[in-house]
């Protein structure tokens, strides 16, 4: 883990509201794997007070990606930032997902920003036979990948409102894609709004198919000192508890209590 001060290389609307930011770090770009996080001080003093987390989206060379959605203070403050600026960021943070082994096909499942992290597990698995499912509102924010420089990736998109591919929710896809899946073993990975992952995991544990679930939640600290991202575990583990920070943000499915998060 690294906290640096850090170059922001660009910083450039590619979607509603959304932005795709490349912030300069050698060490922490070396160091990020899949589904780790940064905490970025989005600018110097106290307002706001609290470092903001966000999903490493890929690495290029000495430069660390993050796509993020103006939804708040520090957004809006992160989304006003210039090349040349300098932010704070520490990371990276907590624990990511575990690649799949080669008999396994991966099937990826995204909902509106929670395509950031999967867009990392799916550059750095570079597997020709996984599938990579994205679900957005509506299609303005749809985020174009070729323009960021990201090539050959192509998920297959779900809008809810029908406006540009699959007419309703990734999920849908997700069933579709699993009762076509013979020819091996699959595995998801997914991150997205908590109501999708619920969905998720329940198609998932349903047909005992193993998930690994990236949570948001709140976080203070990001490092575990705070208590503040806490989840209840599943019944029947010995811990009863988790911090996403620390145990996650990727978990197994079937270690947490979805009747209660
Ligand atoms: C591990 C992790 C990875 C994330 N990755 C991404 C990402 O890749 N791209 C992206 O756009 N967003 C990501 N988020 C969510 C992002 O951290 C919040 O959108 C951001 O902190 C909001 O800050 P704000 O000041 O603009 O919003 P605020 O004005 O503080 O609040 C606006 C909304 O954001 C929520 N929020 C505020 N602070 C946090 C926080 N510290 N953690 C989670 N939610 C918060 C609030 O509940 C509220 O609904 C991630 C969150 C976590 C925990
Ligand atoms: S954010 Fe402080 S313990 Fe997890």
């Amino acid at each position: 883990m690294f906290e640096e001060s850090t170059e922001v290389v660009f910083n450039k609307g590619v979607a509603r509201n959304t932005f795709f930011m490349g912030i300069r770090s050698g060490p922490m770009a070396d160091a990020s794997r899949p589904g780790q996080f940064v905490m970025v001080q989005v600018r110097s003093g106290i307002d706001p007070l609290l470092r903001r987390p966000f999903s490493i989206c890929g690495v290029n060379g000495d430069v660390l990606l993050i796509l993020y959605r103006v939804v708040g203070h520090g957004t809006a403050i992160l989304s006003e930032k210039k090349p040349g600026d300098f932010i704070r960021v520490l990371g990276p943070l907590g624990k990511g997902f575990e690649p799949p082994g080669k008999a396994v096909q991966p099937i990826l499942v995204a909902g509106g920003m929670g395509i950031a992290p999967l867009i990392f597990l799916s550059l750095n698995l570079a597997r020709k036979d996984q599938q990579f499912l994205a679900g957005y509102g509506i299609s303005p924010e749809i985020v174009p990948l070729d323009p960021l420089g990201i090539r050959g990736l192509s998920p297959t998109i779900a809008t809810e409102d029908g406006s540009q591919g699959h007419h309703g929710r990734v999920t849908e896809l997700l069933e579709s894609v699993l009762s076509s899946a013979k020819e091996k073993p699959v595995g998801i990975f997914t991150c997205g709004p908590l109501p999708m992952l619920k969905a998720v995991s329940r198609i998932a544990l349903g047909q005992n198919i193993p998930c690994q679930v990236s949570l948001e939640s709140n976080m203070a600290c990001g490092v575990g000192a705070c208590q503040g991202c806490a989840v209840k575990k599943a019944p029947g583990l010995i811990e009863p508890y988790a911090h996403v920070c620390q145990d996650g943000p990727v978990f197994d499915a079937k270690t947490l209590d979805w009747e209660v998060l």
